[in-house]
């Protein structure tokens, strides 16, 4: 797809792959959505775009919600069609799953899968309604392999996978693609600090937001449909799909490593709802 005059709504705008994303779109001259819950951090990186000579529009919205999912459909309904949806908003928890509370699961398959799928849908009118329409969801390394620590986050990109692949064959006699991108470690605000210690402990190879969205914006202009980022995550990836045991067996050896990076994250804090439910 060339970008010239596009339009785009991307979700996570306002974060370290997003802004990046923003910035490579603007120079291809596509006509922008931002959305995100940050409204000054927004109204900066519009600001941005705008003093390049593009055109960026701002949609402060909490995609967790109805109506901020509703706030996106009608800027879309505003202007009558969409030619690239990226759903790239996202959150992560790095923590062991036995204490990790049932809210923090929960926002995590929100966010990552409930969100992308309804706002899908919302859009879909009027990404068929552009003369061609593009999906394109933003997964991760661990939507292919699951990995100590992330299980939640895990289960909800493995589950946008899954999401991607079948719309995508759901869709294939419309006129919309649907594509399905994966950055392995990337530096950002999403890795912890002990995320970011562990995977300096553990040797982990991590690339910069302005890297992944120039893959990102090489995979839109390819017509690319599943791009897995960087050596050897997407080796690693092949891998697990044909023979898990062994990439088992090389992760069950860094498990030391990572249970002593768990210990370090601080323990949530007390749900008093959750206990004010016990009968007595
Ligand atoms: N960084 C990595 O290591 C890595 C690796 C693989 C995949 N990814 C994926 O890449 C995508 C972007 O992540 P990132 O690294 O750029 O993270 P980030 O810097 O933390 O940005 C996350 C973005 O998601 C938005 N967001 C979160 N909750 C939201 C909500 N309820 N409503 C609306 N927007 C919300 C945030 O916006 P506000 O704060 O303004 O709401 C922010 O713009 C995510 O899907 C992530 O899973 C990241």
């Amino acid at each position: 797809m060339q970008l010239k005059g596009k339009r785009v709504v991307l979700t996570g705008a306002s974060g370290g792959i997003g802004e990046a994303i923003v910035g490579a779109l603007a120079e291809q001259g596509a006509h922008l959505v931002i959305i995100g819950r940050n409204q000054q951090k927004l109204a900066q990186i519009a600001h941005a775009v705008r003093e390049m000579g593009g055109v960026c529009d701002v949609v402060v919205a909490d995609l967790g919600t109805s109506e901020g999912i509703f706030d996106v459909q009608q800027v879309a309904h505003m202007l009558g069609h969409v030619d690239l949806l990226i759903n790239n908003a996202g959150i992560s928890e790095f923590e062991a799953f036995n204490v990790q509370s049932d809210d923090a699961i929960e926002r995590l398959l929100h966010i990552n899968l409930i969100s992308p799928m309804k706002l899908t849908k919302q859009l879909l009118p009027y990404l068929k309604a552009a003369e061609r329409g593009l999906i394109v969801n933003i997964g991760s390394t661990f939507g292919s392999i699951g990995y100590p620590g992330f299980t939640s986050y895990c289960a909800s990109k493995f589950g946008l996978r899954g999401f991607n692949e079948a719309l995508s064959r759901e869709l294939a006699d419309t006129n919309v693609d649907v594509c399905y991108i994966a950055p392995r470690a990337t530096q950002t605000a999403i890795n912890s600090q002990q995320v970011m210690a562990m995977n300096d402990a553990l040797g982990v190879k991590t690339d910069s937001p302005l890297w992944v969205a120039e893959q990102i914006l090489r995979a839109v202009q390819k017509d690319r449909r599943r791009v897995y980022l960087g050596w050897p995550e997407k080796f690693f990836v092949r891998m697990n799909a044909l023979f898990p045991g062994v990439v088992a067996n090389s992760i069950i050896k860094q498990l030391p490593i990572i249970r002593r990076y768990l210990a370090s994250v601080p323990a949530p804090s007390i749900e008093f709802k959750s206990s004010q439910n016990i009968p007595r």
